[in-house]
């Protein structure tokens, strides 16, 4: 039989945030089952890259005076040390801005050119007047056309109606605040429908898709006419600008996915791969892991796109849900939106990879992080169970090293390597719970075994020494299996078996035959039981960071601010109705690079009226902490000649300076140009 070949691929970040433990579940997801593959002796490659294109990298660049490819460069690297934090490995981690990305746009648009795919509508869009661009659909906010529903984004709502941004009821603009006009630009279109028949076909085939996703395509797109699919933007747009319609530009969604094949592409030129052998044949198994809320475009577009270009097509979508933690959605105010590198800071990676593969199955269910459940399993399933075995029979172990014939252990090997097959199949369908509780099974029958022999007590009684070695031979051997069962999920654990019994785990198959005659080296510690401390801290650390340094501490009864600054004198009511304070939203925030205290922020109050001011904020401010944010503004103070330009008004933050400064700002639902009374 032929090995098998397997391109795998996880959606490509976006490089305007930071990874979190919301995107880990799909990225855990997928570099466990490459493990998985590889250890079956597949040849199987983990392709992905920064998904850069597109309106929130260019305003984010903008604020921060700074070259879009300087903001791309610098996220980059914070997601790959995040990957690599959690021992996610990939073959090639690249860039959809990369010139491979874009001769693959270029090759697939002319391809859907040839086919007569393409054609040209007007097309009516939200345009943001104070930020100078028009709106993609994640800046507007507003009720959906169809329902009703209040505060949706401008492309689909939480009820599941897509619908043109155009067509939202009361828009108002994330940038600014402001409500957007309509303005009407030449738009390039995608006519999908002419691939109905083949749409359906593929995704109703029950091969490519899970059954759920099928029925969910079925019922929500395939039953009527697809819509035409708007493949272009006007300048200004961070992108690609397509060849054949100077100052249009690809839309972010038409180039995500061949970041997919650019990066692969680059891979190919770096290792002399045949990139046709991965992208143009039979040979290769493709692979797509997503989350749910971008079904609709790996199942309908990208095959759409792949079918017209002569790509391969995916084998296989696999498509996960959604995290929540302890029962809600990530909520930065209640310290359960965690990062990645902020998790990093306070524990083990392979916790973590453990709790999400013992939750993950094959289902587009939503994954619920419980933190205490969180504890507990790792405490009881991998440190109790697993290591403690290895621990207690290693030490044992260490002076006799392995025995030359594998003992008689009742059948509890060749159990748990006849075991192998179906933890094997549920591995190979995502089925990682179910993969969790075969090996855990197998991990009881190992530590009963052990505890019923109490080889401990046979430690001081000379003429007991090969009966312990006997024993603790079939407990680590019995360990050993659960490691390369594991392996995929737990890559170092792996590495530290492989080092005690001086035998790298390299292959599945090697739960099929004892070890014999080896040494066992010094035990080193594998992993210890999770430290709530630890946990809460992440959480604490997790919730500063959204709330810092914008706010102080909600009870604090210490009264020294008060003793180092004394309440001013009396004024009248009509003296504080003088002065103008306004809700404002900071639009920009930049550093001066010669200024020690300032950084200058442009503010809106809405309706077209902004400010420039600079503002003594910067030893406690980065600007992108600012952008977007909605702080208080004295609106009528005169404005004052500085060193660097007039500043045009104040903003309001208490503290003492230095990184003690807390910027104010007013409750969710306050509007830019309220008057704060
Ligand atoms: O939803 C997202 O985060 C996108 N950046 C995913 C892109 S996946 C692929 F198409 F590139």
């Amino acid at each position: 039989m032929t090995q098998r070949q397997i391109l795998v691929t996880s959606a490509l970040p976006y490089a305007n945030g930071h990874i979190h433990l919301g995107h880990l579940v799909e990225y855990l997801q997928t570099d466990i089952w490459v493990r998985f593959q590889r250890l079956r002796g597949r040849r199987c490659i983990y392709i992905c890259a920064d998904d850069t294109h597109g309106t929130a990298i260019m305003i984010r660049a903008k604020s921060e005076g700074i070259p879009e490819t300087e903001l791309l460069a610098r996220m980059q690297k914070a997601h790959v040390d995040d990957f690599a934090g959690f021992d996610i490995e990939f073959d090639n981690y690249g860039s959809t801005n990369s010139p491979e990305t874009r001769a693959v746009c270029e090759e697939i648009w002319a391809a859907i050119r040839k086919a007569g795919l393409v054609h040209e509508k007007e097309v009516t869009q939200l345009y943001d007047v104070e930020a100078g661009t028009f709106l993609a659909d994640r800046f507007v906010k507003g009720t959906c056309p169809y329902c009703g529903l209040q505060n949706q984004y401008g492309d689909s709502c939480d009820n599941g109606h897509t619908y043109s941004p155009a067509d939202l009821k009361d828009p108002v603009s994330t940038l600014s605040g402001t409500v957007p006009e309509v303005r009407s630009a030449t738009h390039l279109f995608i006519e999908i429908e002419r691939l109905h028949d083949f749409l359906a076909e593929w995704t109703q085939s029950g091969e490519h898709l899970q059954p759920e996703v099928a029925n969910y395509l079925k019922g929500h797109f395939l039953h009527e006419p697809l819509r035409d699919w708007d493949i272009s933007r006007p300048a200004p747009y961070f992108g690609f600008e397509i060849p054949d319609s100077p100052g249009n530009y690809w839309y972010v969604w038409f180039d995500a996915p061949i970041g997919y094949i650019g990066s692969t592409r680059a891979w190919c030129n770096r290792t002399g791969e045949n990139f046709d052998d991965w992208w143009r044949s039979d040979k290769t198994e493709i692979h797509h892991f997503i989350g749910k809320d971008i079904t609709y475009f790996h199942t309908l577009f990208w095959p759409a796109m792949l079918k017209t270009a002569g790509f391969s097509l995916p084998k296989k979508v696999h498509i996960h849900g959604f995290l929540t933690v302890d029962g809600e959605k990530m909520s930065k105010s209640k310290g359960t939106f965690i990062q990645a590198s902020t998790y990093l800071k306070h524990l083990d990676p392979s916790y973590l990879r453990y709790y999400y593969a013992s939750k993950l199955s094959p289902r587009v269910d939503d994954l619920d992080l419980n933190l205490d459940e969180f504890a507990n399993k790792v405490d009881a399933d991998l440190v109790n169970n697993v290591v403690n075995l290895a621990s207690r029979a290693a030490k044992l172990a260490q002076k006799t090293g392995l025995s030359e014939t594998y003992p008689d252990d009742g059948g509890l090997f060749e159990q748990a390597a006849a075991d192998g097959n179906q933890i094997a199949a549920a591995y190979e369908a995502c089925d990682y719970n179910r993969a969790m509780r075969a090996i855990l099974a197998a991990g009881d029958r190992a530590n009963q075994f052990f505890n019923d022999k109490a080889p401990w007590e046979l430690r001081k009684v000379p003429d007991q020494q090969d009966e312990l070695r006997d024993i603790c031979t079939i407990a680590l051997n019995l360990f050993r299996q659960l490691a390369i069962y594991l392996a995929p999920v737990l890559p170092r654990l792996a590495k530290q078996t492989g080092d005690l019994l001086n035998d790298p785990i390299t292959s599945w198959d090697q739960a099929n035959k004892p070890l014999l005659g080896t040494q066992v080296n010094n035990f080193t510690h594998m992993m210890t039981r999770v430290d709530r401390e630890k946990v809460k801290a992440m959480v604490e650390e997790s919730r500063q960071a959204d709330a810092a340094p914008s706010a102080a501490p909600q009870h604090d009864d210490s009264d020294e601010p008060l003793k180092a600054e004394p309440l001013a004198s009396e004024i009248s009511f009509d003296e504080f109705m003088k002065v103008d304070l306004r809700v404002a939203r900071v639009l920009e925030a930049k550093h001066i690079p010669e200024a020690n205290k300032l950084l200058q922020l442009t503010v809106s109050f809405g309706g077209g009226e902004t400010r420039n001011v600079f503002a003594g904020i910067k030893s406690a401010y980065d600007p992108e902490q600012l952008v977007g944010r909605l702080v208080i503004c004295a609106a009528n103070l005169a404005p004052r000649k500085m060193k660097f330009g007039v500043s045009e008004g104040m903003i309001l933050a208490s503290g003492s300076g230095g990184k003690e400064i807390y910027v104010l700002s007013p409750d969710e639902g306050a509007k830019p140009g309220q008057r704060v009374h």
